[in-house]
């Protein structure tokens, strides 16, 4: 389903990404501890508690939780999850969150790895991806644009900033099926339409 893959970001940075282990849980820890609060406020759980990531490691589930992990040179430098739920109205959608260290910004590994995500979301047979982004990052809402996620719903005021102020989220989902749709591809002539 996934191994490991190799990848430059646009500074030509080599980048390896790969499924959280075990064994990761160190590395995992610093990554967190690198990134300022304000930008963890996306992730429900406290990723600065040594308990939290211990926790993960020890149960990783993917096909609860897949955690894909960017690194370089051994250090972590993203992590994207997605998550599923077996049952239920929504047990044919993933649920997207990713986190990249600041030092990492802006070359493109967000847009990696939403990719890599999309991916194997189409092999797992989700038929659709849900990010919940902050309205204010055109960061976040460029990566997710540029992985093939489209801006749904705007809803405001609905959660916390890291100083307790009320921020609007942007739903962005990307529509698994039609992104995989290459009916249009293959074998479809010229029309012969009027250039
Ligand atoms: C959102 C986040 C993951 C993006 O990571 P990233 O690796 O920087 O993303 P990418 O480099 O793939 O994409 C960022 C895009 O924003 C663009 N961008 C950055 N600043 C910009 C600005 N001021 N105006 C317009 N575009 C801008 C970049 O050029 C890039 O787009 P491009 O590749 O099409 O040129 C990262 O900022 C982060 O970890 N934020 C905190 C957590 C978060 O908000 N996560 C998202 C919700 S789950």
């Amino acid at each position: 389903m996934f191994g490991s893959k190799r990848a430059r970001l646009k500074d030509g940075t080599e980048v390896t990404l790969r499924p959280m282990v075990r064994e990761d849980e160190e590395a995992l820890f610093n990554f967190f501890q690198g990134i300022p609060d304000d930008q963890l406020i996306v992730l429900r759980h406290d990723v600065k508690d040594r308990d939290t990531i211990r926790e993960w490691a020890k149960s990783l589930n993917y096909e609860r939780v897949f955690p894909l992990l960017g690194l370089v040179g051994g250090a972590i430098v993203g992590d994207a999850t997605l998550h599923r739920v077996a049952h239920g109205w929504k047990r044919h959608i993933g649920r997207v969150r990713i986190v990249v260290a600041p030092k990492y910004q802006d070359l493109g590994l967000a847009t990696l790895m939403l990719n890599e995500l999309v991916v194997l979301a189409h092999e797992l047979g989700l038929e659709k991806l849900w990010a919940e982004v902050p309205l204010d990052s055109v960061k976040a809402i460029r990566a997710c644009r540029n992985a093939g996620f489209a801006c749904k719903a705007v809803i405001e005021e609905l959660v916390k900033d890291s100083r307790n102020q009320n921020q609007d989220i942007l739903i962005m989902v990307c529509d698994i099926h039609t992104f995989f749709d290459r009916r249009w591809d293959e074998g479809t002539e010229q029309s012969g339409l009027p250039s």
